[in-house]
């Protein structure tokens, strides 16, 4: 068996040849299996990050690898010149679980948005409309036109001007989308649960005023699951625990079990584009279809979005506790994708100390804010095991402050 190599230099050669991006946490992370993972000192962490909200079979599922090199030995790439088995099987497969009729493939999640902006602006062309409403505090991708879809001004300023005819409303206001929402939409894009801005679902009520106002004006309601899509909710998407369907949704993250993809699936009325509009190189490869094929088949017959909703709902209760004796102020969310609020702003401080001390892995998506996003795959014992070391990292950030 081989040993763990201890790479610690790791934050000095990065910080060297890679361009500084990203604040990334102090561990080096060599392999995985289902919920855990292990850094290059050989220390195992409970995973509730997931590839932040990727890994929605775990680590290393033998289903996923299995694709991928049986995929990798047969065909991994002829472009989107030529048919292939996987795409088109993967693309018969999500038409059937959703009451989309196409779909379309990217890399990554950005990319589905940038699909869906572009299939939003043909659409509303051909009556003049043009303008995309979105949310503050929403978070769609770094790209140009996802990026001026996202309401997060510090992701924002430093690359104006970003792509004209964005506008942005307050989320679950709906007086103020009613008003946002004109002759000159051509999309509302929303996530059903907002992700990055820390896990903040939106009311039916507003939903059902964002289908109205589209359905009022002609455009499309397009939702982003990128985030709250694949099960991670408890259903397939987030919008079937709500009472409206949209004209689209895009997804990504999870829907390969880790390997990079992205969809926009629509239904006809909205599939706007013409040969030729749009198209990507390794969008759709046989490679990453596979994996995704293999992520559909697991979560059906491992029956992981029932499990989804019973974790989620395990952890809610235990989180009660904390709730009770005021080191939360709020749990919210759906299934597997939790928001904890904490009573101090002691978010970050909890997950080094979660990481350091007690070999878990959360995430912080603001000072008081905790997101869960773990593997669908998580079983019940992990779960006791993760709140009672969440419990323990949060007493020790609370304790230091
Ligand atoms: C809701 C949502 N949309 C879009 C994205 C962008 O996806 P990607 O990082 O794959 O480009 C993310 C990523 O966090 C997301 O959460």
């Amino acid at each position: 068996m081989s040993t763990v190599q201890t790479s610690s230099d790791a934050p000095g050669r990065e910080e060297r040849v890679h361009l500084q991006t990203y604040a990334r946490q102090p561990i080096t992370l060599i392999s995985g299996h289902g919920c855990w993972v292990t850094d290059d000192a050989g220390r195992e962490y409970l995973d509730l990050v997931a590839g932040i909200a990727v890994n929605v079979l775990g680590h290393s599922h033998p289903a996923v690898a299995e694709a991928v090199a049986r995929q990798a030995a047969t065909l991994v790439q002829v472009s989107n010149l030529y048919y292939t088995l996987p795409q088109l099987e993967l693309a018969e497969e999500l038409v059937s679980r959703s009451p989309f009729d196409r779909a379309f493939f990217t890399n990554s999640g950005t990319e589905a948005n940038e699909a869906a902006l572009k299939l939003a602006r043909r659409h509303g062309g051909e009556r003049g409309a043009h303008e995309v409403v979105s949310l503050v505090g929403s978070f769609h991708g770094r790209t140009f036109g996802s990026l001026a879809a996202t309401g997060q001004p510090t992701y924002q300023a430093p690359f104006a001007p970003l792509p004209p005819g964005f506008r942005h409303v307050t989320p679950n206001d709906v007086d103020q989308l009613d008003a946002t929402v004109t002759d000159a939409t051509c999309a509302v894009l929303l996530e059903p649960i907002m992700g990055e801005g820390g896990v903040h679902p939106l009311t039916d009520e507003f939903l059902i005023a964002a289908r109205a106002a589209c359905d009022r004006v002609g455009a499309l309601l397009i939702l982003d699951e990128i985030q709250t899509g694949v099960g991670r909710t408890g259903t397939f998407f987030a919008f079937e625990q709500t009472p409206i369907v949209p004209d689209a949704v895009t997804l990504a993250k999870g829907l390969a079990g880790g390997i990079p993809i992205g969809a926009l699936l629509v239904r006809e009325r909205a599939a706007a584009f013409k040969i030729g509009d749009h198209g990507t190189t390794l969008g759709g490869n046989p490679v990453s279809c596979a994996a995704g094929l293999a992520t559909l088949h697991v979560i059906d017959t491992d029956d992981l979005m029932a499990n989804a909703r019973a974790r989620g709902a395990q952890l809610v209760e235990a989180l009660a506790k904390l709730l009770a004796d005021g080191v939360l102020a709020e749990v919210r969310g759906r299934g597997l994708m939790l928001g904890l609020e904490t009573a101090k702003p002691i978010a970050r401080a909890a997950v080094a100390v979660a990481r350091d001390h007690h070999g878990l892995l959360i995430n912080a998506t603001g000072d008081s804010t905790i997101r869960l996003v773990p593997p669908l795959t998580i079983g019940a014992d992990e779960v006791d095991l993760a709140v009672e070391r969440l419990e323990a990292a949060l007493a020790d950030a609370g304790s230091a402050t």
